[in-house]
């Protein structure tokens, strides 16, 4: 289970085939033998960090709301919100996971919780935000972390979208052992690039098995996310 450059990433599980961020979804991702299952996580007012994706849910922010108020919300939608403890244990001994951290405020906190039940080799941490990888290597540098980049809707589109396609320079400074970039950042020999500095691509979230070709077959990149962690299996050899 130790990590390894060549994987299938189930993203938020396998997410195309049951509610996202579900030990349900966790569990088909294990069921299809994914190498690893890639997760959010966030707080709620009082304090529990959750596997969620979105700020908000029923457009209620979880920094609004208990976590009895969350699951309430998530009944309605016909599912359950488990705790970043829950998805821990369940995962425990079964599968690796890439845990992403959506927000800044609580690393100290949320490493704390994976080291006690997780070793250093059954998890690695994503993340858009180069803060929260530095306070990771600061607590732990043999924690594996990764620069997520393809930020959505970003404050300076031009700057943020250099800074991605061209990462080097926050590469070094977060101390990320690997870069994760959107699929369409694989631009001017991206995937080139980042091997000569000694960095391994993980991209994410390919989903469309025509694009999965190309990325695998043109663009050499062996670690993929999916929510169809089987369609990339088809291709990605081991
Ligand atoms: O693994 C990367 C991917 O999960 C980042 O985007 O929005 O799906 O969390 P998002
Ligand atoms: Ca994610």
């Amino acid at each position: 289970m130790k990590f390894k450059k060549k994987m299938v990433v189930a993203h938020r599980g396998a997410s195309g085939y049951a509610h996202e961020n579900t030990l349900l979804a966790f569990q088909k991702a294990i069921d299809l033998k994914a190498d690893c299952i890639e997760t959010d996580i966030r707080r709620t007012k009082d304090g529990f960090i959750v596997l969620y994706h979105d700020a908000a849910i029923n457009g209620k922010y979880l920094t609004d709301i208990t976590f009895g108020e969350l699951q309430e919300e998530a009944r309605k939608k016909d599912f359950q919100v488990a705790t970043l403890e829950e998805g821990l244990a369940y995962v425990k001994g079964k599968i690796l996971i890439d845990i992403e951290f959506k927000e800044d405020g609580y690393v100290e906190e949320a490493v704390a919780i994976i080291q006690k039940h997780l070793r250093n080799d059954e998890f690695f941490i994503r993340s858009f935000l180069d803060e929260v990888l530095i306070q990771v290597k600061e607590i732990d540098p043999n924690i594996i972390t990764a620069l997520l980049l393809g930020k959505s809707n970003p404050k300076n589109p031009i700057r943020t979208r250099l800074s991605e396609i061209f990462p080097g320079r926050r590469l070094r400074r977060t101390k990320a052992d690997f870069v994760s970039p959107h699929y369409r950042l694989l631009k001017f020999f991206f995937v080139t690039r980042m091997n000569f500095g000694k960095y391994s691509v993980s991209v994410w979230t390919v989903n469309d098995e025509e694009i999965i070709k190309k990325v695998i077959f043109r663009h050499k990149v062996d670690n993929i996310v999916s929510d169809y962690p089987d369609r990339v299996m088809k291709y990605l050899h081991k």
